[in-house]
């Protein structure tokens, strides 16, 4: 059986050159392809150390094809913190079924990881740039915690414009799923980002939310909601820009989600440098006994120990 398979679906060519990259641990062929080995379960990098056997492999192109596959990424090798490409590509390529599902049923979602140690740098050393700031905050100032954040202008970062317009077109199918399953009276969320910020313009919300929020030792955040009007886009992005251990301890990314009649759930988010999370704005929809029902989410920080914490904070919703 297996050898008429084989006959109606030959190896493709390129698979011996794949397995000669995978036997040098070529990191030079790192994000062409990734190795999924089957008595493992898990997916690589051509650079792996692993000595898997070549009958137990075989090949895709994107990491999506892999998770879909059922295949975990490897322990040793981290295939999920290679970045390359561009932003574009990569945000593409994220597992947006699985993001999807994981928002239905928790109200968040880790998106793995985004931006690359040099873009993650990057944005820290632009925090100091004042070019690229419409306003900051002084936490303390408003009773919202302790530590400092900053809003990027229309021109900021061209980082932060590529996420958010295109962040904002992988949410918006959950966005209007929401918005059925909550029975809003709300126009369905447009398809473009361009289009959605016109709408935000119209209800008197202009300026941009993006933002960068910059802790120190004993400095946090209070659980809040990122509102700034009758216009709200129920999902957010957050990508920690520093790394947890290294750069910083404490500072933990705080969910909690308040349900009609029960107690508060509090939820962690695994937090990497360069990796992205998606989560509930406000409210979420929850399939209960007798129908749908709304749950309240706020996220916060906890109190960092040590070191200094940057993250980016993605709101696609302008502000009045
Ligand atoms: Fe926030
Ligand atoms: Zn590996």
């Amino acid at each position: 059986m297996s050898a008429h398979l084989r006959l109606v679906h030959p190896t493709p060519p390129q698979d011996d050159a794949r397995w000669a990259a995978v036997e040098r641990r070529d990191a030079s062929a790192d994000g062409a392809f990734w190795s999924c080995v089957k008595t493992t379960g898990v997916y690589c990098r051509p650079s792996c150390a692993g000595r898997p056997k070549r009958e137990n492999v075989f090949f895709v192109e994107t990491r999506g094809e892999a998770e879909a596959a059922g295949f975990r990424p490897c322990k040793r090798c981290r295939p999920e913190r290679f970045v390359s490409g561009a932003l574009e590509t990569r945000i593409d390529e994220i597992n947006w079924a699985r993001a999807h599902e994981a928002l239905n049923l928790r109200g968040w979602a880790p998106l793995g990881r985004l931006l690359s140690d040099e873009e993650c740098a990057s944005l820290i050393a632009g925090y100091k740039e004042d070019a690229q700031y419409r306003s900051t905050v002084v936490m303390r100032r408003h009773g919202f915690g302790e530590g400092e954040y900053r809003y990027f202008n229309e021109s900021g970062s061209e980082i932060v414009s590529v996420l958010r317009a295109r962040l904002y077109e992988k949410l918006t199918p959950v966005a209007n799923e929401w918005l059925t399953r909550l029975k809003q009276q709300r126009a369905p969320y447009p398809a473009k980002h361009s289009a959605y910020r016109k709408r935000c313009a119209m209800a008197g919300q202009k300026r941009p939310t993006p933002l960068i929020l910059k802790y120190g030792p004993g400095d946090y955040n209070r659980l809040h909601q990122d509102l700034y009007g009758g216009e709200v886009f129920p999902l957010q992005v957050a990508i920690v820009l520093s790394q947890p251990g290294r750069n910083f301890s404490g500072g933990e990314f705080v969910m909690t989600e308040q349900a009609p009649r029960r107690q508060s759930r509090a939820m962690v988010a695994p937090l990497e440098k360069g990796s992205a999370i998606a989560f509930a704005v406000n409210e979420r929809p929850v399939e209960g006994a007798h129908g749908v029902y709304r749950v309240k989410m706020r996220h916060g920080v906890s109190d960092i120990r040590d070191g200094e914490r940057y993250c980016l904070g993605v709101i696609f919703h302008d502000a009045a």
